[in-house]
């Protein structure tokens, strides 16, 4: 009997609406040179104005419910990583579980974890299965268009929108889930943070006129250095978890928050750069959405073959960090 647990079915969305950036340059003081040079993103996607989370969440998870040839009513959990939620209570695992007709299984977020949210979700989804679960959807989505500071340009010009999905089970895996391991340091919870909205400081009228609600607080410098420290160590601690040498490893996919963080990531783990898996250039950084994109993208494009070892690797606010083993 095939015991194996893992991925049974990929599935990503972006939404049309291509946002270049030359087109920033026309709403902030940037421009396409600064952009490429710092971050290595040239456009992003950003969701229409009738297009929620929610939307871009069921998308994604309705490829990936096709690519494992399963229907709804076959998913006994769901958990959507995300940030940026449908509404601020309940979570937009209860809307997704609705839309997509699923069975009255559990359904929860896993938010407030950054960009580190979708590999922990995964790490989380393997121990249920491990506990009798049978297929778990997992989701990372982020619709951030919405909720950052159009006008600061010291973040604005890094995000993107977009979704992906997996499913996880047992038995007969594309992508067994060989290992994963998480972490976090609460003591940098400061660094990156968006606190308008919660008990700390409740929204209100003075929060609304001063544009609180799209506070996003961020030392890039501090989130630079933290973030190439935190997605190598993950990675090699889950290679040493699964007793597998850096040599044997085919892809890594990163998360996709600039290209130098990445670039810096490769070269402390000596690894080649065909080795490394980016799609940041066109995308921008997707939150919670960018390591399913980009996992979807990289099987879709043939970046990854049967037998081939891949490493995912993310870091989010928090800090959090978490990263995965596949065997494909
Ligand atoms: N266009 C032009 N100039 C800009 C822009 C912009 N969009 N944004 C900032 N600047 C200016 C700054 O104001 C600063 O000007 P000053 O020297 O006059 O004060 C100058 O550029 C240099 O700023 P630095 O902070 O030194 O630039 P740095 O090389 O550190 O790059 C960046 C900034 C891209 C934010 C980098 O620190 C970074 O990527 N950090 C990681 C942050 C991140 O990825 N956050 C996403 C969420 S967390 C995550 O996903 C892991």
């Amino acid at each position: 009997m095939d015991d194996r647990i893992g991925l049974m079915g990929f599935g990503s969305y972006a939404p049309a609406r291509v946002m270049t950036n030359d087109d920033w340059s026309k709403l902030v003081d940037t421009d396409d040179a600064w952009i490429v040079a710092r971050t290595g993103i040239r456009e992003r996607r950003f969701a229409a104005d009738d297009e929620s989370t929610l939307d871009l969440a069921a998308a994604a998870a309705e490829k990936a419910l096709a690519d494992a040839g399963i229907g709804a009513s076959d998913i006994d959990e769901i958990i959507v990583a995300t940030d940026t939620p449908e509404v601020y209570t309940p979570d937009t695992a209860a809307f997704l579980q609705d839309r997509l007709g699923a069975g009255e299984v559990p359904a929860f977020d896993l938010g407030g974890s950054g960009c580190a949210g979708f590999v922990l979700a995964l790490d989380i989804a393997r121990t249920r299965v491990m506990a009798g679960a049978q297929r778990i959807l997992v989701v990372g989505v982020e619709l951030i268009s919405r909720l950052m500071d159009w006008t600061d340009r010291n973040t604005c010009v890094l995000f993107g929108d977009a979704a992906g999905a997996v499913v996880v089970g047992r038995g007969a895996v594309e992508a067994e889930l060989l290992g994963a391991t998480s972490g976090t340091d609460g003591s940098r919870a400061g660094i990156l943070t968006l606190e308008t909205g919660g008990t700390r400081r409740p929204f209100s009228l003075e929060e609304a006129e001063r544009g609180g609600q799209h506070d996003i607080v961020m030392n890039g410098r501090e989130v630079f250095r933290e973030a190439v420290k935190r997605m190598s160590a993950a990675t090699e601690q889950v290679l040493q978890k699964i007793g597998r040498m850096k040599e044997e490893v085919a892809l890594i996919i990163p998360h996709q928050a600039n290209l130098r963080i990445i670039d810096a990531v490769r070269s402390r783990l000596g690894v080649d750069e065909d080795k490394v898996f980016v799609n940041l250039d066109r995308f921008g950084n997707t939150g919670s959405a960018s390591v399913p994109l980009a996992l979807a993208q990289a099987r879709e494009e043939g970046r990854i073959r049967a037998g081939d070892l891949v490493l995912l690797t993310a870091f989010g606010a928090g800090f959090h960090w978490s990263a995965a083993a596949l065997q494909f």
